[in-house]
């Protein structure tokens, strides 16, 4: 059997893979631990067109990229005077910054159903949630859970920034969908609760030591979760199962033991063709052996890949699983205080959204079947979806805000704003190259340069580029700053 070389930051965890990995792999695997992983980006196509915006913003600001072979709209960024993640861009939601390594669940779905339900079980902070809005093209549905209540604001922010409509955010217990809700999904994506043991640390993910118990007490979960998952699923629909930790009790074996326990329900399916490296998942670990179809599994060793260390699966439910159903928990839809909005007021607010900024909004709820509901003043884009199949399920979250009714005027929202901005054709004010430093700090712009009268219009800031800079009220002598104050 290979030793593996003494090195004072050899964990106990990577010593488990001796045997497996060969002398040389163990090595790599030490060699990479203290270079920093580059950083990855996927820009947002419901804000910009990702080619022309990638090239805008390493032009902008200096970045070296490189596209992802296996992930549309994502690259590395390897060079950065500037954090990408303070840039007015990142603040707006035209791009995400996430692992290389993360992006790899989300592309291994086919996304072939048109306007797709969709299950993200653990979802917070939702990086992975952003990707599944992109490739189901925001149509059908993304029910987005976490299970942790502390999680789920910054879940709520990371969803309204990227500007989805058809989303809708719920806390329950992930275990709990297979029995609320069988059969009814087309893809589910379960980025299982796990020990991060994934070999390669990151400022985010240190390198910390798992215990046996602890990996085994996870795997239950794991185990639960997945079972769950795949009776959520639609017969033919798609799982797939992803951690961030390489230990194999928390891959391999979740899916080996719900195969045995439920056998025939479902396959790993081939999807290695999907990336540039061989990966392939285990079929033996230590005294156990695995089913062999878990070859199939992606393993993502961080010294092959040049990302963090990684696992993930495709399943393809064949079969229902035999869980008995039961009533998921249910609210009168009357008690969230929405209602629809009125045929009157849907063409008063279209009426004045044509007007001011060219912006069919009845052509934009016809496309994504959102429909437009108020909760007192406020005026929001709902999905479709939702009321017809989930109306009754309590949520956290949902839609996207339009804006603030106002006696006979819509105050739009920022978040209609950043999302539909980029197809304005009018009520637009251009800011100057000096003023944009201003403006991003969050501060007023003095005297801008319009002939405008001003009457506390709301318009699209822009600079000389025709970037967008999110919203201003035009006052007397003062571009009032719109600017989420939490973005500032
Ligand atoms: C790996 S993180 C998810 C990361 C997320 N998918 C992303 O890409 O941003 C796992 C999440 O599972 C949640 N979680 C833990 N136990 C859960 C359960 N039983 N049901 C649902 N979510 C759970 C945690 O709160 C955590 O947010």
């Amino acid at each position: 059997m290979t030793q593996p070389p003494s090195s004072p930051r050899f964990s106990d965890s990577l010593k488990r893979f001796t045997g497996i990995l060969s002398e040389d792999d163990l090595r790599k695997i030490i060699a990479i631990q203290d270079a920093a992983l580059p950083t990855g980006l996927r820009i947002n196509p419901l804000k910009a067109d990702p080619t022309a915006a990638i090239v805008a913003l390493a032009q902008r600001y200096n970045w070296q990229v490189t596209p992802l072979a296996f992930c549309d709209h994502a690259w590395l960024i390897h060079s950065a005077d500037f954090s990408p993640g303070r840039t007015i861009e990142h603040r707006l939601g035209e791009f995400y910054l996430q692992d290389a390594a993360s992006m790899v669940p989300v592309s291994l779905f086919d996304f072939d159903t048109p306007r797709p339900r969709i299950l993200d079980m653990a979802a917070s902070p939702g990086g992975k949630t952003t990707h599944l809005i992109d490739r189901a093209q925001d149509q059908g549905l993304i029910l987005a859970n976490d299970a942790s209540r502390s999680r789920i604001p910054a879940l709520r922010s990371v969803l309204a920034t990227w500007g989805g409509v058809n989303q809708v955010v719920t806390n329950f217990p992930g275990e709990s969908f297979g029995a609320w809700f069988p059969e009814t999904f087309d893809f589910v994506l379960l980025d299982a609760p796990c020990s991060m043991e994934n070999l390669r640390p990151t400022p985010n993910h240190p390198l910390r030591q798992t215990t046996q118990g602890e990996r085994l007490r996870l795997q239950e979960r794991q185990i639960q979760l997945l079972i769950s998952g795949l009776g959520a699923l639609k017969i033919g629909g798609q799982i797939v199962y992803a951690t961030c930790s390489l230990a194999p009790e928390e891959d391999e074996a979740v899916i080996d033991r719900v195969l045995r326990a439920h056998s025939g329900a479902f396959v790993v399916e081939q999807v290695a063709d999907r990336l540039p490296f061989k990966t392939p998942g285990l079929t033996a670990f230590e005294n156990e052996t695995y089913h062999p179809s878990l070859v199939h599994a992606l393993r993502l060793w961080p010294h092959l890949t040049g990302m963090s260390g990684f696992f993930c699966a495709r399943l393809k439910k064949v079969r229902p699983l035999p869980i008995a159903p039961e009533t998921p928990p249910s609210r009168e839809f009357a008690r969230t205080g929405l209602a629809p909005a009125s045929p009157l007021l849907q063409s008063d607010i279209n009426t004045q959204l044509l007007g001011r900024y060219g912006f069919d909004l009845l052509e934009v709820m016809q496309a994504s079947q959102a429909r437009l509901f108020t909760r007192h003043a406020s005026v929001f884009l709902i999905p479709g979806a939702y009321l017809e199949q989930f109306s009754t399920l309590p949520f956290e979250y949902i839609g996207l805000p339009l804006g603030q009714w106002l006696g006979d005027t819509l105050q739009p929202a920022h978040e209609f704003f950043s999302r539909f901005g980029r197809f304005f054709t009018r009520g637009k004010i251009r800011i100057e190259d000096d003023q944009v430093d201003t403006w991003t700090a969050g501060r007023d712009i003095r005297y801008p340069n319009t002939d405008r009268t001003p009457a506390g219009q709301y318009l699209l800031v822009e600079d000389r580029d025709g970037r967008i800079l999110g919203m201003g009220k035009l006052l007397e002598r003062r571009l009032r700053n719109m600017l989420p104050r939490a973005q500032v």
